[in-house]
């Protein structure tokens, strides 16, 4: 036997995924192993002799790193003494200041770390990344590539990423010897859409740190850190080479942040048997010992593994605020595909956005996801308007502004005109006016024209050993009259030279001036302080180019023409055939049309019609006391001759009423009125007629809309609005006439 509610759900995008029960030997346990050591640290002399379950002998490459460079041994004596429940309420107190914890933090050992996140629900985990977040304002970064690396098409989508705000653009290469070319592209893009933004271009580190050196980039984190021995051998790493990196992208003015992200370990094969959150948090220690202001984690490209286990969304926003509480600078994941579902992907995304980090992606796919060669973006171009309708509602800033599609093809056009002068000046192979049109309209790099791919890459290797610069970018720009791009390229280049932007947590407005930990901290102390999305950011993040001005969404209908023509205050009639249609204080008056944007003239005429179709006499009267539908049908039962009566209210609901019922009893109800046609009403005044001569009558079929009301409740609010405004206490009802046609 199958439940075919089993069989529906199965099909479900959800149902791709594989959920697995823990398995701790191969490190498919998202916190609090069962191999996790206990905390340990036991110095002796000025010397840490055992941490976490091991004596010093038996120090992997890891604890000695954390050993030598990241425990503060004057810290540890007393942080190491305090409570795991104690250290835990400190995290959610917000009468213990951030920078007592992140002192604290120096002295903790990557067990002690685990454990006491560990404590934490994912309320009181948004609450700590909520008052541990090293910069006051979160912003977010983008992600820009495509299948053809189309420079026209990198340049518009980074123009738009800047001009969206996102802080930091990041691109990668299919293929590796287009490094310099992307990185161009997205130099030149990124300035046209907003001056400061810093931009990446994710390659093989020695290239990478070219690209950075050169200033075609300015920021870098590809310094990936694992928790176990093995897997740094297996990359032909230690931490002391990483950290060796790190300085050196750093001594040339380059922001560098570390990648590392629960599942990595389990992933490559060497866990040991220990929970991804533990070895997380030997990462994190490690990235703080290497003397890195931030890190990319999250999960970051095993976040679908991390959510194949019990407490997995859990454990990534655990690392999050764990690198937060280490005073590093969060890119906190959300940009590979975490799941198949979308509710999933949302849920889980909520850990991030609510709190807000330093980056709440740590790549947005500005394009759509096929062209994401990252292997597709967690949440992209398609995904904007609900991105930004998100904010709006839970009334959150996640780092992304609404730009009117006037404005974005602006900016897209402006950025792949200015790179194919770039490239014209440069002497690479030229980009098309055909190309400069596709990327400012075209929807993905399939609308692109192809180009001559050898040619590219012979042109990039050239470029390269010609030792073109960041300079030699701008001077292109200004040469070809593009003095604005120019100025802010060259103004990344000064960037560089000042180099504040290696502060923690650094992004660089449009100015110029650097927003960071130093001189912009999170001091989050409850409510009313830190970072609060209100004033004119408020302002911009409400506004989204498809919202539109209630007052202006009705227009206005009483000019025009007259409908109906009111006489006398209307009497009981005493004509047992006659069935009263009484409409609304404003029907086919203040408002002329129903919901269903039938005209008022046509839906009288044809009640009218099917009353006398069933054999009765109808007459028209206006309700004037009241706009509930129900009262007034009641008020026109009463004067009916019949005792029936169908009201109607003006946006089209309808009720067919008997004098002896109570009001809110009824014979029938047509709540449905975004449904009805002129048909349904015909159909509703044949059935009053035959109730008013006493026939025997089957209810009018009605259909069902789910949807209708979230579609139409701000219409139907508005509407109901106009018509509570014309009713006219205790006024009593009147005549009504439909008045001539007029004669065009
Ligand atoms: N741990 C460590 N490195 C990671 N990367 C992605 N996810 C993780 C992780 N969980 C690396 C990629 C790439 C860089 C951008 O980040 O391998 O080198
Ligand atoms: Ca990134």
């Amino acid at each position: 036997m199958r439940s075919r509610r089993f069989v529906s759900r199965e099909k479900r995008d959800l149902h791709r995924e594989t959920l697995v029960s823990p398995l701790p030997e191969l490190g498919l346990v998202a916190a609090d192993g069962p191999l996790d050591p206990t905390p340990e640290l036991v110095i002796d002399e000025g010397i840490v002799v055992r941490m976490d379950g091991r004596p010093a002998a038996d120090f992997d490459v890891i604890d000695r790193f954390v050993v030598a460079h990241g425990l503060d041994l004057e810290v540890a004596a007393g942080a190491m003494a305090l409570d795991d429940a104690e250290l835990a309420r400190m995290l959610v107190d917000i009468g213990v200041p951030r920078a007592e914890l992140v002192r604290l933090a120096r002295g903790l050992t990557p067990a002690k770390l685990a454990r006491v996140i560990g404590l934490l629900d994912p309320v009181e985990l948004m609450l700590a990344l909520k008052k541990l977040r090293a910069r006051r304002a979160p912003s977010n970064q983008a992600h820009v590539t495509n299948l053809k690396e189309s420079p026209a098409l990198l340049a518009a989508d980074a123009a738009e990423a800047g001009r969206r705000g996102f802080a930091e653009i990041e691109t990668t290469v299919g293929v590796a010897r287009y490094a310099p070319l992307n990185a161009i592209a997205l130099l030149v893009g990124s300035q046209t859409g907003r001056p400061g933004v810093m931009t990446q271009c994710a390659v093989e580190e020695r290239r990478n740190l070219e690209l950075a050196i050169r200033g075609l980039v300015t920021y870098a984190e590809t310094l990936s850190v694992y928790g176990t021995e093995p897997v740094f051998v297996d990359g032909d790493d230690t931490p002391w080479s990483k950290a060796f990196l790190g300085a050196a992208y750093a001594s040339r003015g380059v922001k560098v942040r570390f990648t590392s992200g629960t599942g990595s370990e389990a992933l490559m094969g060497y866990a040991q048997g220990l929970s991804m959150l533990y070895l997380e948090a030997r990462c994190l220690a490690a990235v703080r010992a290497a003397g890195s202001q931030g890190v990319q984690n999250g999960s970051i490209s095993c976040v679908a593994l991390v959510l194949s286990v019990p407490g997995g969304t859990r454990a990534i926003l655990g690392e999050n605020v764990l690198a937060a509480w280490l005073d590093l600078e969060v890119a906190s994941g959300n940009d590979a595909i975490a799941s198949h579902s979308e509710i999933r992907k949302t849920a889980k995304l909520m850990g991030q956005f609510l709190p807000g980090t330093d980056f709440v992606t740590s790549g947005y796919s500005v394009m759509p996801r096929r062209d994401n060669t990252f292997g597709g973006g967690n949440f992209d171009a398609d995904d904007l308007d609900e991105w930004l309708t998100v904010q709006r509602d839970w009334q959150v800033d996640a780092g992304i502004e609404p730009v009117s599609e006037e404005e974005v093809l602006r900016v897209r056009e402006r950025a792949a005109h200015a790179v194919q002068a770039v490239f014209q000046e440069l002497g690479l192979p030229p980009v098309s006016n055909g190309e400069v049109a596709a990327a400012t309209t075209g929807y993905d790099s399939s609308e692109m024209p192809d180009r001559d791919r050898a040619a590219d890459v012979e042109a990039a290797d050239e470029l390269l050993a010609r030792g073109v610069s960041g300079l030699d970018v701008a001077l292109a720009l200004d040469r070809r009259g593009f003095a604005e791009i120019a100025e802010a390229v060259l103004s990344m280049q000064r960037q560089r030279v000042s180099a504040d932007y290696l502060q923690t947590s650094s992004v660089i407005d449009a100015k110029g001036l650097v927003h960071s930990a130093v001189n912009d901290p999170n001091v989050y102390s409850g409510p009313g302080t830190g970072y609060r999305l209100e004033g004119e950011r408020w302002e911009l993040l409400q506004s989204l180019p498809n919202v539109v001005d209630p007052a202006e969404l009705l227009g206005n209908d009483s000019e025009g023409e007259a409908v109906v023509v009111e006489h006398e205050e209307a009497a009981k009639g005493d004509d047992p055939t006659e069935v009263v249609v009484a409409v609304g204080p404003a029907f086919a008056d203040a408002i002329r049309k129903t919901i269903n944007e039938l005209n008022h003239r046509d839906v009288l005429e044809s009640i009218c019609a099917g009353i006398r179709d069933g054999g009765a006499v109808p007459r028209v009267v206006r309700v004037r006391r009241v706009a509930d539908v129900a009262f007034i049908a009641h008020d026109g039962a009463r004067i009916s001759g019949s005792g029936i009566a169908l009201g109607i209210q003006s946006k089209g609901t309808a009720v067919i009423h008997r004098a002896d019922l109570e009001p809110l009893d009824n014979l029938e109800l047509f709540g449905m009125s975004p449904l009805y046609t002129l048909e349904s009403y015909r159909a509703m005044g044949r059935n009053a007629a035959g109730y008013a001569l006493g026939h025997r009558v089957g209810p009018v079929p009605t259909e069902l809309d789910n949807f209708a009301r979230a579609k139409l409740i701000v219409r139907t609010t508005l509407l109901h609005a106009r018509e509570t405004q014309a009713v006219q206490p205790g006024a009593a009802a009147v005549e009504l006439e439909l008045a001539a046609v007029p004669v065009a």
